[in-house]
């Protein structure tokens, strides 16, 4: 790994959106570029952590000095980013599907004249943030989340940073209007035990320094 404020430590990120078959041909999954979560794996290895990034499909290449774990859907995210522990700091930024096809066909589903569409049942997912974030001894010593929100987004993202028992959240507001989804700017609300803090409208990069630069600052290691 690089030399720099975390050099020594080991992240996990993951990111991207998970695809959870119904059949082999055919998905269910969320919309997510990968671009917010691959920018902190970028990152946090360009200030010399050891980064392990766990990747659903986008359309981003592999970032420069991170160990690329590529998976499909929710289950193989979490194996991955189990695998990948211990870890001094983890963050989900993924846009991991709350539900999963419960009985995956082995072909593909035909289509039947005049029949009618098939039921697809769901499952839940697992919930990768609240496992890695469950008291143990494999914990990141500080692990972050994401919340994305419409409304009363600072107030929400508290509360679930708490139900999720993360340390930070990073909280912004997907109101059509705001153009995030796959832009290549966020505005944020840096969600802490102690507070809110608003952050100026940043692109993806900028977001992920600032973000690298405040996790080096919690381990009392100075910025360059
Ligand atoms: O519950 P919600 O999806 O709003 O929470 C968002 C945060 O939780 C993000 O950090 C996301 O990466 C993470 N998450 C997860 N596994 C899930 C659902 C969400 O890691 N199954």
């Amino acid at each position: 790994a690089a030399p720099g404020p975390l050099a020594g430590m080991n992240a996990l990120v993951t990111s991207g959106p998970t695809y959870e078959a119904i059949d082999p041909v055919r998905f269910i999954g969320n919309r997510s570029s990968g671009k917010q979560g691959h920018a902190i794996a970028a990152a946090l290895a360009a200030a010399g952590a050891s980064t392990t990034l766990v990747s659903g499909p986008t359309a981003e290449p592999d970032p420069a000095g991170c160990k690329v774990i590529h998976i499909e859907s929710a289950s193989e995210m979490l194996a991955a980013a189990q695998g990948a522990l211990p870890a001094d700091i983890a963050i989900c930024a993924a846009a991991v599907a709350d539900w999963r096809p419960a009985q995956l066909a082995n072909q593909k589903m035909k289509k039947r004249e005049g029949g009618e569409p098939p039921r697809i049942e769901l499952a839940t997912n697992p919930d990768i943030l609240a496992t890695l974030s469950a008291p143990g001894p494999q914990r990141p010593r500080l692990v972050i989340g994401f919340a994305a929100e419409t409304e009363r987004v600072a107030e929400f993202a508290q509360a679930k940073r708490r139900k999720k028992q993360c340390d930070w959240i990073l909280a912004n507001d997907v109101s059509p209007a705001t153009g995030t989804f796959g832009g290549a700017e966020n505005e944020v609300h840096f969600i802490t035990a102690s507070g809110a803090e608003s952050w100026p409208r940043l692109t993806k990069r900028a977001l992920a320094t600032r973000l690298v630069d405040r996790i080096a600052q919690h381990f009392g290691k100075s910025v360059a």
